[in-house]
Parts: C-alpha cells; structure tokens; sequence
C-alpha cells in the first residue's frame, strides 16, 4: 500500500558501500530525521555520510502526512504542567522555528516541493473543554492562537483551536532534493557500533562521530530505548472528490486528521499500539467515514505507518547515552517528526559543531521526568511482561487446516505454536512467533498483513523478513 508521495516521486538510488571508509560524521539511517541532520552538518562544512539499509526515505517518511506544525494534538496543557512554563515554552519556541527553518531551506535552494503556509486546527466534535484549556495553556505560552468553531470541516464542531503560519509540503520532493548534495549509501545496514566504528554488512566505517537515525534506535545498551517508547501504527486514506480545506485538522477528542494536497484529500487516524491489531478493519474504518463525509469519493491510495512514543511523549535528541562521548540520537518524535527531525537534527548539529543550544536540556536523552513518564512506563512495562509471558502460554485452538485463505493467525502445528499465513492459493507461510528483538509474542495484523510486536514496535512480513525496529534479525522460517 503505497501513499500518494510515492506515486509522482521518483528519488534518485545510490550505490552500496564496497569496502572500509572513514569520515568525520555517519549518519545511521536515510528517513527525514537522518537527512536534515546530515544536510546540516554538511552546510556547517562538516564531512558527513549517510548509510541507509534499503532506499531513503522508504521508512516512516515516506508514509507521513506532511505537516509542519507545532501544534502538536492535545500537547500544551500536559507540557506545562510536567515539565513547567519555561521548558514547555522551549518546546513551542524550538518547534515553531523548525517551520521557519524549512522556509528557509525551501527559498534558499529553490525547492518546488508544493510548501505552504496554512493554519493549523485542533478540533473536537463534542468536548468544548479540551479545546478551551488548550487554548488557555498556548496563550499562556504566548502562540498566536484563537478558536473557532466555523471550520471547513465536512461536519459540525464543538470548537476549534487554531495556530496560524504553519504549513504543509510534499515530504518526498523536498528530501529529494536536499539528497542531491549528500554523500549517501544504500543498501548498507549498520549491524553493530563498536566505540567508533560503525559494522556494516558491506565494509566497516570508522567515524568521530556518530549519529543514530533509524527511527527505533536499533542498540539495545547502552541507552536502553527499549524500556523507555513505545511504538504506535496509525492509518490513511487518500480521496479525490471531497473539499479543499482551508488548512490542516486533528482531532482533539477521538476525530480524524486531514490535509489537502493537490486534488487529494488525506484523512488519517485508525491509531493502536504497534501489535494490537489483531481484528484489523482500520482501513475500511477510514473508507467508510470518507464515504460518509463526502458520498461521491473516490479513494485513490491507502497507507500506514508508525511512531516512537517515549515515555514522557518529548523526543530524544543528543548523546546516545551518558557512556557515548561520539554517538547522538535523534527519536521518539511521537507523531511529530516533521518539525521533530528539524529540531532533533539542529540540537546533535550544535553539540557536534560545539555550538551549544538552548534545547539541548528539554531533549536531552538522559533527562528523565518521575511524573511525565510513570503513566506511560508503566503501561510499557506492563504490556512488555504480558508480550514474554504470552510467548510460554498454552497452545492456541485452531490449526493450520482450519485456518482460510487469505487469512493470518497464530496456530498448533505439531505441538508447537507457530504464526501462519495462508495465501489466496492455500500456500501457507510459516513463523516462529517468537520476536528476535526481545523474545515477545507477535501478533497478526491483517490491514498489512504483517507479524507486529506489541513490546517495542518491531514488524516482520509474512516470511519473517524484519521491516520496522528494533529488530535486526529475521523469524525462524518453520516447515
Ligand atoms: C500515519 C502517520 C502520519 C504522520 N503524519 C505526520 C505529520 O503530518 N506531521 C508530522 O510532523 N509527523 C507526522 N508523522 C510522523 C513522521 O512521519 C515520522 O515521525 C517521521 O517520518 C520519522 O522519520 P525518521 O527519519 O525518524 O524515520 P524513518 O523515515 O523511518 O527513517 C529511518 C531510516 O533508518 C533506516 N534504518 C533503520 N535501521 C537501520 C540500520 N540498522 N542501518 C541503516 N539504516 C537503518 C530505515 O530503513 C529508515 O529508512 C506521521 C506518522 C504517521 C504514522
Ligand atoms: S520489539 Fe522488543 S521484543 Fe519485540
């Protein structure tokens, strides 16, 4: 399923690394996150190489929906009252400049990457309160903010909120051409770090430094990610025949997303943990709300992708761990990596080039906020222990006779418990179910048809092949 960038945009391929290289900084991982962090440091005159392990931009970015926002859902309130007045207004500085910044990138290399400036809204269908405290929470941030409740939404709202001067582009035009100027291997897979030297399946790479970009960071220690995000998938729909809006939309109390783009209309939501989709439907979801909202639609494309949600829901950019002088990361943008990336990659910019900055604090990935996390890290901790614990349960009841074509689940074969697909021909594709990153039990997601795991967000295909991390290596294949 592949989402409308990918129909018009064809980026340009690069050669795999063939042997031992050497350079100032590596960059581990082509996604948005990997390449504005490179783009920058190559401005600053620093010699930088990307190693991406498929094609750029073929991870999450790719199935983004492209908004450059800082309003960020239901954010300010939460922000202000962990973190403080100060840290959260920090949080809406660094993010508000990170459009300005792809304003700028965009007028200074002349990119036509359909970029424009439109207001954000945060609506809700029936709870007025959400909105009005978060509006309260954003003046007290000094956003220029006001609410509405006149939107060109297909439906009535209760109130809206909107940021003004935020924008949306075509997230594959704009990275293909930042691309053009970089020093990019494909097909190259960061297997290991070792103090400064990156293991590859192609050669090894000798770095001062080091910059982790892979979306899910794929070393378990030091840093222990794993213990501190989540993953979470959610869904969109493509439609010509609906409205153009006259900006972006989220849903503050359960509702959709939508954008315009062109002649399309993208409307997204269907959100679950990664590995929590067991009954599937969350297309048809979608195709039945766009049906509902605009009767002679058609829907012309239909994708999903994922997001890193840390614990206290701030992303993480800086050093790896307290332990890694050379390694830097930049993660956890929790639905928010358009402007996430920007300012994820201008804070590992500034501690390379020694420049210091004023976020370094807020997004540091040693930070850690008691009453920010403990809601969700006990949540994790909890559906991780349930994940393992489920792995060494009793044999489920069906078998691999009675399960239908077309169809996946986890079945008894032979004494064992094993994940199956079964094709429209009857040829059925067998699993161990056990996930290689930690060992959870993975479950079957029928909208994608892939094996997910609700631990810490890893997918594998129908043959066991590893598409998203922290999972490096593939299912057992059973016969
Ligand atoms: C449905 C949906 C809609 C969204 N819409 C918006 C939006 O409107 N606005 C917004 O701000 N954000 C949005 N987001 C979030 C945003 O799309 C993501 O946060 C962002 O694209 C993540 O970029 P990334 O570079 O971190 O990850 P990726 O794009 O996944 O890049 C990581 C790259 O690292 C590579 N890699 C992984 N491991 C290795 C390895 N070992 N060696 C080499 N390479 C490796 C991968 O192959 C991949 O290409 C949305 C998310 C979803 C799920
Ligand atoms: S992703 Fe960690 S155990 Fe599966």
């Amino acid at each position: 399923m592949n989402s409308i960038w990918t129909k018009d945009v064809k980026i340009q391929s690069f050669h795999e690394l063939t042997g031992d290289i050497q350079a100032d900084t590596i960059i581990i991982g082509g996604g948005i996150a990997g390449i504005l962090c490179a783009h920058l440091l190559c401005s600053r005159g620093i010699d930088t190489v990307v190693i991406e392990k498929d094609r750029i931009c073929g991870g999450q970015t790719k199935n983004t929906t492209a908004k450059i926002t800082s309003q960020h859902g239901v954010c300010y309130g939460r922000l202000i009252k962990h973190f403080g007045v100060d840290a959260a207004s920090l949080y809406a500085k660094s993010h508000e400049e990170a459009i300005r910044q792809y304003e700028e990138i965009i007028r200074d290399l002349n990119i036509d990457c359909d970029f424009e400036i439109l207001p954000s809204y945060l609506y809700a269908v029936s709870d007025d309160k959400i909105i009005e405290d978060e509006f309260e929470a954003a003046k007290k941030l000094g956003i220029p903010c006001r609410t509405s409740c006149h939107t060109s939404l297909p439906f009535a709202v209760k109130n809206a909120l909107e940021f003004k001067n935020q924008a949306q582009f075509h997230p594959l035009k704009f990275l293909g051409a930042l691309t053009q100027n970089l020093k990019i291997y494909e097909n190259t897979a960061a297997l290991d770090v070792r103090d400064n030297t990156i293991i590859t399946n192609h050669g090894n790479i000798k770095a001062k430094h080091i910059v982790v970009a892979t979306h899910y960071p794929f070393i378990n220690a030091p840093g222990y990610y794993f213990a501190r995000m989540h993953q979470s998938r959610a869904y969109a729909v493509a439609i010509t025949g609906g409205n153009t809006l006259d900006g972006m939309y989220y849903g503050a109390d359960g509702g959709y997303s939508f954008r315009s783009s062109g002649d399309y209309l993208i409307i997204g939501g269907g959100e679950h943990r990664t590995g929590e989709n067991k009954e599937g439907g969350r297309y048809s979801e979608l195709e039945e709300a766009a049906k509902r909202f605009f009767p002679d639609c058609s829907i012309d494309a239909k994708w999903s992708a994922q997001d890193c949600v840390p614990i206290d829901e701030v992303l993480y950019a800086g050093l790896y761990s307290p332990s890694t002088p050379d390694m830097y990361v930049i993660t956890g943008f929790n639905k928010w990596g358009m402007t996430g990336a920007m300012v994820g990659a201008g804070v590992v910019c500034d501690l390379i080039t020694k420049r210091g900055s004023e976020y370094e604090k807020l997004y540091s990935p040693s930070r850690f906020n008691v009453p920010a996390s403990a809601e969700h890290f006990l949540a994790d901790a909890a559906e991780s222990v349930k994940g393992l614990s489920k792995e060494f349960l009793g044999l489920p009841k069906t078998t691999i006779e009675n399960l239908p074509n077309s169809h996946g689940g986890i079945v008894e074969a032979g004494g064992h418990k094993v994940g199956v697909y079964k094709d429209e021909n009857g040829r059925a594709y067998i699993v161990s179910t056990r996930c290689t990153h930690l060992g959870c039990q993975l479950e079957w997601n029928p909208d994608e048809k892939s094996w997910d795991c609700p631990c810490h967000g890893s997918r594998f295909d129908i043959e066991g092949k590893p598409i998203d991390n922290p999972a490096l290596k593939p299912l057992e294949r059973m016969h």
